[in-house]
């Protein structure tokens, strides 16, 4: 368990937030396929990544660890090997997706299993796009654990409508092993790291963007090539500690390196429409991805209505979205959030609940989340709980540096999925949390 106490100064200083987790998760699975060697730096080797790495050793990759760096040796898009046993992937949703695409199209079998709460994720967005061209899966009901029957695919042409980066990035590991061209629409447009490192590693990918949509095009079977990465820092990780900065007083914080991809910097807008004072500086492209160093300040913050159009760009800030919006002086809108109800918890469900808890009123009408800190509503319990998910922890920790009253932060050990020094580096820069 984690305690979060009110702190007694601001947030200040300088802080270094880990890499980025999707590229992570892409930094070992295209190596892996590719030929040659690639070293990874600043890789985040949190539990998922680390899932990840632990799947592709069990299918005969070597991957040497040495401090923040990884050392791939890639032998090519048909060179892994049958697992011998069960893959467990953890708590980890994008590793789950990618694989079930890329594994669909081996010529081997494999099982994925994961824990208690990645075991209830759905799995059929992934599935059926691929049964449609003659993959073949059993699975729980659409979950794990899910066996793959790896064949081979017939061309994939689909149009994905569902939001989702890690669909359309199965879709597309899967079409590198199918002869031919592969096109997967992308109706809704969602983050492309997996579009970016394809094209570096010498991927046969194009795409066209014609009006609100992308069309993908990649010519399967082609050999990818091996390229050095340097993984920029995560911004879904940063988002608690500019929003602790924000609601604080007497705070300034400066974060550097981090990625501010457009197609995944919908909370910078977000926060921006709310009055956040946030320079974004020195703006700079590392292998294809668009970083930048970030000075943010405290902040008189005011509400904001937010179109689902924007949720696609920001899924994952909204727990610590609701958390900065508890702290302006006007209400908040947020449409669209159907997809949080399948993160790795309920999410709309255990933000409302918990900010009932801390005494902020918020509502949800199908897929939209309300939330009023202007109307009266009282502190009820300090317990809050986290159905083991991550980011619910660590932006409730955040609302314990400021409101008043000791936060337990329940099942806080799932941290450690997405962010393992999240408590030192918070303390670091005037956090007051205990484990
Ligand atoms: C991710 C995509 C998003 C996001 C997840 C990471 C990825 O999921 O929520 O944390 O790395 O592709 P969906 O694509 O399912 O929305």
């Amino acid at each position: 368990m984690l305690t979060s106490s009110k702190i007694s100064g601001g947030i200040n200083g300088n802080v270094n937030i880990p890499g980025d987790k999707s590229i992570s998760h892409r930094s070992i699975i295209i190596p892996s396929i590719s030929n040659g060697f690639t070293e990874i730096d600043n890789i985040l080797l949190s539990e998922d990544v680390m899932n990840t790495m632990n799947a592709f050793r069990a299918m005969g990759v070597k991957i040497i660890k040495n401090n923040n760096k990884l050392l791939i040796e890639g032998k090519g898009l048909n060179s892994l090997t049958s697992p011998t046993s069960e893959i467990n992937l953890g708590n980890s949703g994008t590793t789950a997706r990618l694989l079930t695409g890329l594994l669909s199209s081996q010529n081997f079998n494999s099982i994925l299993i994961g824990d208690i709460s990645l075991s209830k994720r759905p799995m059929d967005r992934i599935i059926q796009p691929l049964e449609k061209v003659g993959a073949s899966f059993k699975s729980n009901d659409s979950k794990l654990p899910l066996e793959i029957f790896g064949t081979k695919l017939r061309n994939i042409n689909y149009d994905l409508a569902l939001p989702s980066a890690q669909v359309k990035s199965g879709l597309m590991l899967a079409s590198l092993n199918i002869e031919g061209t592969n096109k997967i629409i992308e109706r809704n447009i969602t983050r492309n790291h997996t579009e970016i490192m394809l094209e570096s590693f010498g991927a046969d990918i194009d795409i066209k963007k014609i009006e609100n949509e992308n069309h993908i095009y990649i010519n399967g079977q082609k050999e990818l090539y091996s390229k050095n990465i340097f993984v920029p820092s995560d911004l879904s990780s940063a988002a608690f500690f500019i929003v602790a900065t924000l609601i604080n007083k007497n705070s300034l914080l400066k974060i550097d390196g981090i990625n501010i991809n457009p197609t995944r910097n919908g909370i910078l807008k977000a926060l921006n429409m709310m009055g956040a004072q946030i320079k974004v500086n020195n703006k700079r492209t590392i292998n294809g991805e668009l970083i930048a160093d970030l000075e943010i300040k405290s902040s008189d913050l005011v509400g904001c209505e937010l179109d689902e159009d924007i949720a696609r760009l920001m899924i994952d800030e909204y727990p610590i979205l609701s958390i900065a919006a508890s702290f302006a002086s006007s209400p908040s809108l947020f449409k669209g959030l159907g997809e949080l109800k399948i993160k790795e918890s309920n999410r709309l469900e255990l933000i409302r609940n918990n900010l009932d808890k801390c005494g902020i009123f918020s509502e949800i009408e199908g897929e939209n989340l309300f939330i009023d800190p202007t109307k009266k509503s009282k502190f009820k319990s300090n317990k809050i709980d986290t159905n083991f998910d991550h980011r619910i922890a660590m932006s409730f920790a955040i609302m314990g540096t400021r409101l008043g009253t000791d936060l337990n932060i329940l099942n806080s050990e799932y941290i450690k999925t997405s962010f393992p020094k999240f408590v030192q580096n918070l303390n670091a820069v005037g956090g007051n949390l205990t484990e």
